[in-house]
């Protein structure tokens, strides 16, 4: 019998659960020569706001398997702060689909913008590296219920990709 006072990992689990917020105030070190964030630090953060939903949901460590197209929609400047929202859109055995979206806020003109939306893979495993399944997420408002339809979708499109380039390598 399952004991009462062990959280059992095995259930479901309300997106909202895992969903997580990283904000950072772009520094002069996270920039290009022209004051602009550089695109490799953006990704980098996307990462890491997206292995956040990641870890919460499964509880267990995750790595990435990977990251669709990023578009960057406007420039970031120093003094900027970056706000990264991620949460998980839907699971499949070992793998879930994360999505991240950023946004960019100026305090001194008080505006915020959309930077970009990223939809990464992660795939749990345990300290050996071997894969572990994750427990199911369930979409409650419209627009999560849209996320986990959507990334059905996705999931097809990325594996037929990645059949196509698997089999382009030589
Ligand atoms: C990602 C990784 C764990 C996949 O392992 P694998 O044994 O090749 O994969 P499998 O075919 O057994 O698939 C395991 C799961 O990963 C998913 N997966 C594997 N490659 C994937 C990819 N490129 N994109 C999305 N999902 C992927 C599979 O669909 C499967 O999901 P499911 O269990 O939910 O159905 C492995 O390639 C790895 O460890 N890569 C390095 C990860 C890493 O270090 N990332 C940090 C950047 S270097």
């Amino acid at each position: 019998m399952n004991d009462p006072n062990v959280p059992d990992l095995t259930m479901p689990r309300p997106v909202r659960d895992s969903q997580s917020e990283m904000n950072e105030v772009v520094l002069p070190n996270d920039t290009n020569p022209l004051g602009t964030l550089l695109g490799g630090r953006l990704m980098h953060w996307i990462d890491l706001a997206g292995a956040m939903a990641a870890h919460r949901h499964s509880r267990n460590y995750v790595v990435t398997a990977s990251i669709d197209h990023l578009d960057f929609w406007v420039p970031v400047h120093v003094g900027d702060l970056v706000i990264l929202r991620s949460s998980v859109n839907r699971v499949f055995h070992t793998s879930m689909e994360v999505g991240v979206k950023v946004w960019v806020e100026n305090y001194i003109s008080d505006d915020c913008h959309h930077v970009s939306s990223a939809y990464l893979t992660f795939v749990a495993v345990d300290a050996g590296g071997r894969h572990l399944p994750v427990p199911a997420v369930i979409p409650e408002s419209e627009d999560q219920r849209r996320r986990y339809d959507d990334a059905g979708r996705r999931r097809e499109i990325r594996r037929a990709e990645y059949e196509r380039r698997k089999a382009n390598i030589r």
